[in-house]
């Protein structure tokens, strides 16, 4: 059977990770390169991953390869991406896809032109309560107010970008993916406590229908949270992303006489998935299972809550 000859791009946090999922895909993948641009992450990537080759650049198996998966900063994504593009190769591009709306204008021209196939790395739909929840998200009769928290205590991660573009990116994404109602309008308040760029941010999303939806994203708070939370006059269902778990309350009791009902769902590898779908759809010339386009729209939410930020006024949003 074909393999997809592949590299990943980036040796750090997450790359160990994709490393990993690459080889736990043996029998479509063949890992032929980890290109790290650093000593100390060369030096762990060869320790590691002994029978892998390790080089500084991607210029240097850009001919040996089918697919790349970028896992570098933010900031790089944009010169990585359109490099690979150039070269017609197969990408998956870990979020965010770019730093703004302009890069991601120029990415989605070029890929077009090239008829090139990238993955973005949206990992957040990969929980498997979406799986039944969409379908009920997505008939839910408006109005109805959504409320997204992903906050945490400080562990120095991700700090050259903001967390609207480190964090909010995952919830943008699902506000996207799982409701019918698509935002209009973004008023954003934040916060720089222990670095340069927004540390803590809340968004007001006005979406269509007189529906709403609040995400507060932090990276210096009193304990970790990550949970959806979704109001209507049927009820309200929220799911803790932590703890795996959705907690309903309905509009009348439930038969055993409680207010509130609990389940949890199993926990998924969602890299795992991610991987399995990148070889699938690449091998077997099948779409992406999250594309360019979802990853544009994603960067397009992003860039108008910074220019809130920035403005300290609504910014309209104009997802074509
Ligand atoms: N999907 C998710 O849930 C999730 C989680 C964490 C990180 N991420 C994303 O993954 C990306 C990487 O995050 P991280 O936490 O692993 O960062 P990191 O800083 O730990 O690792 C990045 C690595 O890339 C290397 N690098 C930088 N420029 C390079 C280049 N041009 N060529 C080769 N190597 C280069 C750095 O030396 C570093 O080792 C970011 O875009 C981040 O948003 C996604």
């Amino acid at each position: 059977m074909k393999k997809v000859k592949v590299a990943v791009v980036g040796y750090g946090h997450l790359g160990k990770w994709h490393c990993q999922k690459v080889e736990a895909h043996k029998d479509v993948a063949e890992f032929v390169a980890i290109v790290e641009k650093f000593p100390a992450g060369q030096e762990a990537a060869k320790t590691n991953h002994p029978n892998v080759r390790v080089v500084s650049s991607v210029e240097e198996i850009i001919h040996e390869i089918d697919a790349a998966f970028v896992v570098t900063p933010t900031s790089t994504h944009f010169e990585l991406v359109k490099y690979l593009i150039e070269n017609k190769k197969n990408i998956f591009c870990e979020k965010p896809l770019c730093s703004n709306d302009s890069e991601a204008k120029i990415l989605n021209e070029l890929a077009s032109q090239h008829n090139c196939f990238i993955q973005v790395g949206h990992s957040e739909r990969f929980h498997q309560a979406w799986d039944v929840l969409r379908d009920q998200f997505q008939n839910l009769k408006p109005p109805f107010s959504v409320r997204i928290n992903r906050v945490a205590p400080f562990k120095g991660r991700a700090t050259d970008v903001d967390v609207v573009q480190d964090l909010a990116i995952h919830d943008l994404d699902l506000l996207l993916h799982l409701f019918k109602q698509k935002p209009l309008e973004i008023k954003a308040q934040g916060y720089k406590i222990r670095t340069r760029n927004w540390d803590h941010v809340a968004l007001d999303i006005k979406l269509d229908n007189n529906c709403e939806a609040q995400i507060v994203i932090g990276r210096n708070s009193v304990k970790e949270i990550r949970d959806l939370e979704v109001t209507s006059s049927d009820g309200q269902i929220m799911i803790d992303l932590f703890a795996n778990k959705i907690l309903e309350a309905s509009s009348s009791q439930f038969e055993d006489g409680s207010f509130v009902k609990e389940a949890s769902y199993p926990k998924r590898d969602h890299l795992l998935l991610e991987h399995f779908h990148f070889y699938d759809s690449v091998l077997k010339g099948k779409p992406p299972v999250i594309g360019l386009k979802d990853g544009v729209r994603a960067v397009h939410l992003v860039d108008m809550a910074l220019r809130s930020l920035a403005t300290q006024s609504p910014v309209k949003v104009d997802l074509g």
